[in-house]
Order: structure tokens, then C-alpha cells, then sequence
């Protein structure tokens, strides 16, 4: 039999009779810093464990062959036309895309980036546009060549006037040179400028002519344009309305063209020149020179180009003209994060987004006329970055971001010149992570905390008793 008194011997904590107990002055003070340390150290616990705490780490980037990165741009080039602005993409995988339409959107901009219009579109046009095929030995001279103050006066002169705007050393210009003068001539056996004088066919040398080709902002050779008397008197701030014909340039084509100009106007009444609007091969002339790009492309993650320039397939450029000064709105990659989103992980990782859209705003303008034929290349080093959260068991990514650097330099082109995008991905990464804290942990901690500090004060009481 083990009485209860043997087994109250084992009590740890054995029960002092009340009447031995004394609280004292000291003894209160001593309690209550003690009570302020356990508030205070509760307070640190429970701060730490509601923090948010990240490790950032750098891993292959592993995304997988068929991903693709999007590139989102928006740039304003004010001296380049929107009818021969094209988006190509190329990659060292040996993807060439030209002539991106899809995804872009052009609009005619004016000299201070303003919009002129509606969107651009370029209508559909011949993929190959037929010249003459046997040229004769002895050139027919059937169009009037003009200069900048004789186009003033047969243009408030004639109801029509087509004006191929050319350029000696062209290619192109010189395919189309026996067609016109042979479909010149016809026409004007047709209608007698004397008698019948509706229309007029003629020539501008944009070598000679340099300031009316660029008042018509003529940027590729032949450009072969029709002013109507009508339009064009109504002149507004210098703007012309006019069109510019895209079709086949054989002689018969060209005849047939001019008859159909001809056609609505009566004769010995030159009354307003209307607009038909029954040929595709004809849209109206852009106004200004200028072009804002934006869009998107989508690209494999490996080295590439996006490459915008001026391109055509029946029209030459001058290089010394070309003038590729452009304005970036907008440059970034991947898929574009919602303000919401972003904000949310701003007070995670602060430094986030920051260099995500790096070119927004920047201007590259060519300035001197001595820098004529510059390409303007931009390289850029494009680095991913993931945030992963382990908030809920499982670890999801919040967010996917691509951040770059970019150095941009000038150089003499040898072809015509572009604008350059030359982009290549780190094949690094950087993850960030968020990490998890346990309930579990901080229930321990807190008890450490309740214990560690009724053990330290007891110690200082019973120092202070045997003082005593
Ligand atoms: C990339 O690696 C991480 C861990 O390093 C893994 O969790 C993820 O599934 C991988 N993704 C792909 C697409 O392989
Ligand atoms: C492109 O940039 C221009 C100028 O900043 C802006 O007016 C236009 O809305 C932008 N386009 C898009 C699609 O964001
Ligand atoms: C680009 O392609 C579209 C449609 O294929 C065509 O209409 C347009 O003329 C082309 N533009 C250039 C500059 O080649
Ligand atoms: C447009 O003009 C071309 C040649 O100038 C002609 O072949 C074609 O039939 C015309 N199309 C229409 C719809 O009138
Ligand atoms: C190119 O165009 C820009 C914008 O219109 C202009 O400021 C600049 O002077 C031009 N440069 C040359 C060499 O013509
Ligand atoms: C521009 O390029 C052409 C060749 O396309 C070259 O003949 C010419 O000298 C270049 N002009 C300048 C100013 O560098």
C-alpha cells in the first residue's frame, strides 16, 4: 500500500502554505518587468512571424522548347511612311517572318506624334506587279517632266494629273519608265491636253525636284501618285489629298487605269473631279510621313531580331534619305502584368518591374544630315523573373516577369537603313520565393518565451531571498 503522503513527495513544484507566502514591494516590480518583457518579446515573435521573408536564388531558366515570349511595342517613327513601315522577325533558329500585318497595327502620324487618322491599312496588293516584258530600243517621251513650280500650276490646271515620282538610278523606276512614256503618249493622243485637257501624265525627278518629292513625302521610287484638281485646291495646312496607285505597271494596265480617271469627268467641263472608289489598286496618299507602329509579336526563347524598316517589292529607297528616328512608347516582354497584380508584389519584392519596360519613353533621333543611311540597333538582355508563393501548401508561381537592359548604337548600314531590336534571353533565371512560416514554430517560440522569463525572475527572486 503507498499511503498519499509518499506520493505527494513526488510533487516538483511543492505547495508553500499560504501564511509563508509574503508579497513584497520589490517583489511586484520585479513581476511587472518581467510581465513587459514577455509583451515585449511576444510583440518581436509575432512581428517576425507575420513578415513576409523571400530567398532569391538563380536557376536555369527551364521553361520548355514550345514556349513562346511576347513582345508588346508601341514605337512612332515621325519620318517614316506607314505605306512601306514593316515588322520582320528573324531568330537564330532560322525563323524569318516578314512583313508581320496579323498582330500590327499602323497609324499615320504627323511630325509631333500626333495621329493623322484612322488605322492605316494597306490594302491588298498584287504580290508581283507586272512591267512591261520587251522594251523598246527608242524611248517614246510621252509624260511632261515637272518642276516644283510648273506641278503648282498644272495641278489647279488639269482635273487629273498623274505624276510618277522617280528616281534615275532605280530599278524599279527604270522597269516602269517605257510603260509610262508609251502609255503617256497614248493617253495624250486619247485626250488632247489642247482640246480635251482632262488629264495630264507626268514625271518629277526626285534626284532634281528633291523638295517636292519631300512636301509629297515621297520615300520609295516610283511612286506614282494622282491629284485630282477638286482635292487638291481644298488644300489644308499644306495637306493634299490625294492617291497613290499600287497597281500593275505595263502599259495596258496603265491606260486602263487612266481611262477609268478620265471616264467620270464630262468633257469641256471641268467640274470637281470625283473620287472613285471602285479600284483597289488605288488608296489614298498618306498625308504625312510619319507612322506609329504597336502591336505584338510572338518569338521562340532564343536569340532573334525584330527588325522595322522600310520595305517593299516594287519600289527602291534612297538610303541617304531615309531617316529611321523613332520615339519608343512601349517596349516590354512577356505577358503584360495587370497594375493589381503588380502593386501586390511590389510590397513583396520592391525592386520588381522596375526594368520591365526600360526604352519606354526614350528617343532616338538622328539629327545630323551627315548621319544619312543609320541603322539605330538596340541590344537588349532579356532576364526572367518568377515569383513563387508557399503561402497555401502547394507552391504556385504569382507572377512571371521579364526584365531587360538595353544598349543602343548607331551604325553606318550597308542596305538600307532599319531599326534593329536585337534581343537574346538569359539562359539564367531568378526565382524568388517566398517562404513559408509554421504555426507550430511560433507556438514554440512563444512558449520559450513565457517559460524563459518565469524561470529568469524566479532566479532573481531566490538570489534576492538569500540576500535577505
Ligand atoms: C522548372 O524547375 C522547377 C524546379 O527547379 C520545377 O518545379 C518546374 O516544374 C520546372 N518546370 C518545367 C517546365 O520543367
Ligand atoms: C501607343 O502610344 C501612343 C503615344 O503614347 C498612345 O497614344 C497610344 O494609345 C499607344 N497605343 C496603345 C495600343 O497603347
Ligand atoms: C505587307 O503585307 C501586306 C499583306 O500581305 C501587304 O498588303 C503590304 O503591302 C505589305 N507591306 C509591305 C511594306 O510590304
Ligand atoms: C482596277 O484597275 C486595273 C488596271 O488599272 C484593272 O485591271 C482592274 O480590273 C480594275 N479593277 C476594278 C475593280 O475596276
Ligand atoms: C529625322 O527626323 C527627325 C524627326 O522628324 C528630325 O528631327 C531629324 O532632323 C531628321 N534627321 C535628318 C538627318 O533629317
Ligand atoms: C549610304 O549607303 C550607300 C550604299 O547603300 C553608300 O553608297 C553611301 O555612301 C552611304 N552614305 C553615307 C552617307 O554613308
Amino acid at each position: 500500500m503507498i499511503s498519499s503522503s509518499k506520493i505527494r513527495s513526488v510533487d516538483f513544484y511543492r505547495k508553500i502554505p499560504r501564511d509563508l507566502t509574503e508579497a513584497s514591494l520589490s517583489g511586484a516590480g520585479l513581476s511587472i518587468l518581467a510581465a513587459l518583457a514577455m509583451v515585449f518579446l511576444f510583440g518581436m515573435e509575432l512581428n517576425n512571424y507575420l513578415a513576409v521573408s523571400t530567398s532569391t536564388s538563380v536557376i536555369v531558366d527551364n521553361s520548355s522548347d514550345g514556349d513562346f515570349l511576347r513582345i508588346d511595342f508601341n514605337i512612332s517613327f515621325p519620318a517614316l511612311s506607314c505605306e512601306f513601315a514593316s515588322v520582320d522577325v528573324s531568330d537564330v533558329l532560322g525563323t524569318n517572318r516578314l512583313n508581320i500585318t496579323k498582330t500590327i497595327r499602323k497609324f499615320s502620324i504627323d511630325k509631333h506624334l500626333r495621329p493623322t487618322g484612322a488605322e492605316f491599312h494597306s490594302g491588298p496588293v498584287p504580290h508581283f506587279i507586272k512591267h512591261e516584258d520587251e522594251v523598246d530600243e527608242q524611248t517614246v517621251e510621252g509624260s511632261v517632266p515637272l518642276n516644283g513650280v510648273s506641278f503648282d500650276r498644272l495641278s489647279h490646271e488639269y482635273p487629273i494629273l498623274v505624276v510618277n515620282f522617280y528616281a534615275p538610278w532605280c530599278y524599279w523606276s527604270t522597269r516602269l519608265k517605257p510603260s509610262w512614256e508609251k502609255a503617256a503618249k497614248i493617253i495624250k493622243e486619247r485626250y488632247d491636253p489642247e482640246t480635251d485637257g482632262r488629264i495630264l501624265m507626268a514625271k518629277v525627278d526626285c534626284t532634281e525636284e528633291v523638295d517636292l518629292c519631300r512636301r509629297h513625302h515621297i520615300q520609295g521610287y516610283p511612286s506614282i501618285r494622282i491629284f485630282r484638281k477638286g482635292s487638291d485646291v481644298r488644300e489644308d495646312h499644306g495637306h493634299h489629298e490625294h492617291e497613290s496607285y499600287y497597281g500593275d505597271r505595263d502599259t495596258e494596265s496603265l491606260v486602263k487605269m487612266m481611262e477609268g480617271l478620265v471616264a467620270p469627268i464630262p468633257v469641256e467641263n471641268q467640274r470637281l473631279a470625283l473620287e472613285d472608289k471602285s479600284n483597289a489598286t488605288k488608296r489614298p496618299a498618306p498625308l504625312t510621313g510619319g507612322c506609329r507602329v504597336e502591336g505584338y509579336v510572338r518569338v521562340k526563347k532564343v536569340p532573334g531580331n525584330l527588325i522595322v524598316s522600310a520595305h517593299s517589292g516594287a519600289h527602291s529607297f534612297d538610303a541617304s534619305q531615309m531617316n529611321m528616328s523613332h520615339v519608343i512608347n512601349h517596349l516590354s516582354f512577356g505577358k503584360t502584368i495587370s497594375p493589381r497584380v503588380l502593386t501586390d508584389v511590389k510590397r513583396l519584392i520592391p525592386y520588381l518591374g522596375r526594368s520591365h519596360d526600360r526604352l519606354n519613353g526614350r528617343s532616338f533621333i538622328n539629327h545630323r544630315d551627315l548621319d544619312a543611311n543609320v541603322t539605330i540597333e538596340h541590344y537588349l538582355q532579356v532576364v526572367k523573373t518568377e515569383v513563387v508563393t508557399r503561402r497555401s501548401s502547394r507552391a504556385h508561381t504569382l507572377i512571371e516577369e521579364y526584365e531587360y537592359t538595353s544598349h543602343s548604337s548607331l551604325s553606318q548600314s550597308i542596305y538600307i537603313p532599319v531599326v534593329k531590336f536585337h534581343f537574346e534571353l538569359s539562359p539564367m533565371q531568378v526565382l524568388i520565393t517566398e517562404n513559408s512560416k509554421s504555426f507550430s514554430h511560433f507556438l514554440t517560440n512563444v512558449c520559450a518565451i513565457i517559460g524563459g522569463v518565469f524561470t529568469a525572475e524566479g532566479n532573481q527572486r531566490t538570489k534576492y531571498v538569500q540576500k535577505n
